[in-house]
């Protein structure tokens, strides 16, 4: 077995005393915070996902959480902080526009990005000159961020371009061997990222949808605009930091079916005629449910024998707008709209590696 980092179980209220084997009889969550003031990377629940935790403001301390994620430098970092009244320590502006979402979502899966204070390490923002802020509202996360008593960068605790990771396991899959401590609360609530608004430019802009709906932001800001779905190709700069198609993906192709159900067993059928298997992705029946499973059921396409999985969006309700945008991500844009063969022998391509996705 390869050596793996320390997972301490922990009241997901965040009271108490957690459990584990061979620590010490210390609170948990005092502990993680000691690590990361000292520069250590701690996971951590969110209600959205597992977060990869280090001190915001110590760069040495953000460099590791970079390498350990192999994550390109273009890619910045989500700052969490503990309540409202610490955004100064990393925001320059706070304009009416978050003061009212902060009012309605905090603590909560928004991330607000907003003009950098200069202290903020320049490789969190990826260089640039605005910053992505939340206050999350998992009784863990707070408590932690609280303790360590520092803003924490914390991108999803998974290898770049992966799936997020929703459980304590997922994270030690992905990271066992990198990081000093997991805090397990059990799976994540929400099981998707938190939405991000710009808060940067003349209209506000949703750039990824996730835990808060459009819906809701829109009843605090009408004038919200949605960034387009991405249009980047596997592994090239994006348009706006982060926006990589290529993402949420399982090491097994996924292709999104724009078709009914009948489309979907006749891919199955005939795929199965050329030689592959090819498998329907079930999430559960509303989109809240299809969000908190999304990413474990992914994980387990790795785990069965499949050549290839057929996702259909989801109802684009509520939390559905999130799940079709991490499923066309999971495809790398690859979408098919039917079954017949010349999309039978495109899926064989993907198979056979010819078509890597991406428009
Ligand atoms: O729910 C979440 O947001 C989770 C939990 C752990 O809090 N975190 C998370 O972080 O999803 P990450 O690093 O996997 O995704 C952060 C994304 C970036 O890829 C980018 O799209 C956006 O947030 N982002 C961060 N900083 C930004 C900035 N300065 N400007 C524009 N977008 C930014
Ligand atoms: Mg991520």
């Amino acid at each position: 077995m390869s050596p793996s980092c320390e997972v301490v179980a922990v009241d997901p209220a965040g009271l108490g005393l957690g459990s584990s084997i061979g620590s010490d009889p210390v609170d948990p969550i005092e502990r993680a915070a000691r690590l990361l003031r000292h520069g250590g990377l701690v996971a951590f629940p969110t209600e959205t996902v597992y977060g990869l935790g280090a001190d915001a403001l110590v760069d040495a301390a953000v460099e590791r959480v970079f390498a350990a994620k192999q994550r390109p430098a273009h890619d910045p970092l989500i700052v969490h902080l503990a309540g409202v009244e610490d955004v100064g320590l990393v925001v320059s502006e706070w304009p009416d526009a978050a003061a009212a979402l902060a009012e309605a979502f905090w603590p909560g899966p928004l991330s607000l990005v907003l003009a950098r204070q200069p202290s903020v390490p320049a490789r969190v923002t990826a260089g640039g000159p605005a910053v992505a802020v939340r206050v999350p509202a998992h009784p863990v996360a707070r408590r932690l961020i609280r303790a360590a008593g520092v803003p924490i960068a914390a991108p999803s605790a998974n290898r770049f371009g992966r799936i997020s990771p929703t459980t304590a396991a997922h994270v030690v899959e992905e990271l066992g061997d990198r990081i000093d401590l997991v805090l397990d609360a059990g799976p994540t609530p929400l099981g998707v990222e938190s939405t991000v608004v710009d808060l940067t430019g003349a209209v506000p802009l949703l750039r990824r949808p996730g835990g808060v709906t459009l819906e809701d932001l829109r009843r605090v800001i009408p004038r919200l605009e949605v960034a387009h779905r991405s249009v980047v190709a596997a592994g090239r700069a994006a348009s706006a930091p982060g926006e990589l198609i290529a993402h949420y993906s399982p090491a097994t192709p996924v292709v999104l079916v724009e078709a009914g159900d009948d489309v979907v067993d006749q891919l199955v059928e005939r795929s199965a005629a050329a030689g592959i298997v090819a498998r329907r992705l079930v999430l559960g029946p509303d989109s809240s449910i299809a969000a908190q499973q999304l990413y474990a059921t992914l994980r387990a396409a790795d785990r069965v024998d499949t050549d290839v999985v057929l996702a259909r969006p989801v109802d684009p309700d509520g939390l559905g707008r999130a799940v079709n945008d991490r499923l066309y991500r999971a495809a790398h844009g690859r979408i098919v709209t039917d079954a017949t063969p010349g999309t039978i022998a495109r899926l064989v391509a993907i198979v056979q590696g010819a078509e890597s996705g991406g428009p």
